[in-house]
């Protein structure tokens, strides 16, 4: 399953996830502006550290989140974010559920129990495409027609060569934390990238941690198609791009 791919990550995680939020942050804000909070909570997925998680408490001061993350490293640093904020504390349900268990929970969900927005950051590419389509369903089942489900895709629409680039290098004590990647085609619509976590001290190569995983690319047009949603990107003011998709009355 890819969220392997984050058990070892989230000791570093963070480092990036901060990064990450300060970039697709405002996009996000601005997709769930007037979100109508009567619906129900925001649903999350793959929520990680929980930096994305403070951009929508931040964003919706009076609905509630489910955070799901099915890594523990990513989940154990997201309770305890939520944890140490009272205003997250009182707001924010965390859950073990990966995308796949969660679809089976909303296939299943009493009529009520909905949502008023979802959320993917850096996760569809980890689904394949009937898991995707499987979830898309369950969605439209727990969504109001409209609502925004906002979702990263990770700036890769098309498979292409990537090669070895550090993407990170911040200090911390005396150590430099260093985050590389790269990336190779996988298929017509695939790559695999490979990551790696080194931590120096001084010229010494003190860790490394590597991890590897399968991405499915997706660009914002094969998400409408694919979802049968209406949708649009929109970019924050440094570029970063996200999809804003919106369910359609079921037919
Ligand atoms: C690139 S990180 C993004 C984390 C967070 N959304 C953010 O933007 O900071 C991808 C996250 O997706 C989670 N993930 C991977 N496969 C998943 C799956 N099948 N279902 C749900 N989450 C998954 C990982 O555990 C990881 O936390």
């Amino acid at each position: 399953m890819s969220a392997q791919a984050y058990h070892l990550a989230g000791e570093f995680y963070e480092l990036v996830a901060r990064r990450q939020a300060a970039s697709s942050g405002p996009p996000l804000q601005a997709a769930l502006a007037g979100t109508d909070p009567a619906a129900g909570p925001v649903l999350e997925i793959g929520a990680g550290t929980g930096a994305v998680t403070e951009v929508i408490a931040r964003t919706l001061p009076d609905t509630g989140i489910v955070a799901t993350e099915p890594a523990h490293t990513m989940r154990a640093v997201l309770t305890a974010r939520v944890a140490a904020d009272e205003r997250l504390r009182e707001r924010v349900l965390v859950t073990d559920e990966d995308a796949a268990a969660l679809t089976v929970r909303l296939e299943t969900a009493p009529p009520g129990a909905g949502f008023c927005a979802a959320v993917l950051f850096g996760v569809v590419g980890h689904l394949d495409r009937p898991d995707r389509i499987r979830l898309w369903r369950a969605l439209q089942r727990v969504l109001p027609v409209g609502a925004p489900v906002a979702v990263e895709l990770m700036g890769v629409a098309r498979p292409r060569h990537i090669p070895p680039v550090r993407l990170l290098r911040e200090q911390i004590g005396d150590q430099v934390y260093e985050w590389w990647s790269a990336g190779e085609p996988a298929g017509p619509a695939a790559m695999r990238f490979d990551t790696t976590w080194r931590v120096l001290a001084g010229t010494r190569v003190v860790r490394e941690v590597a991890e590897s995983y399968l991405w499915h690319t997706l660009s914002v047009s094969d998400l409408v198609a694919e979802t049968g949603w209406s949708g649009e990107p929109r970019s924050g003011p440094d570029g970063t791009e996200i999809a804003v998709l919106h369910p359609v009355p079921s037919s």
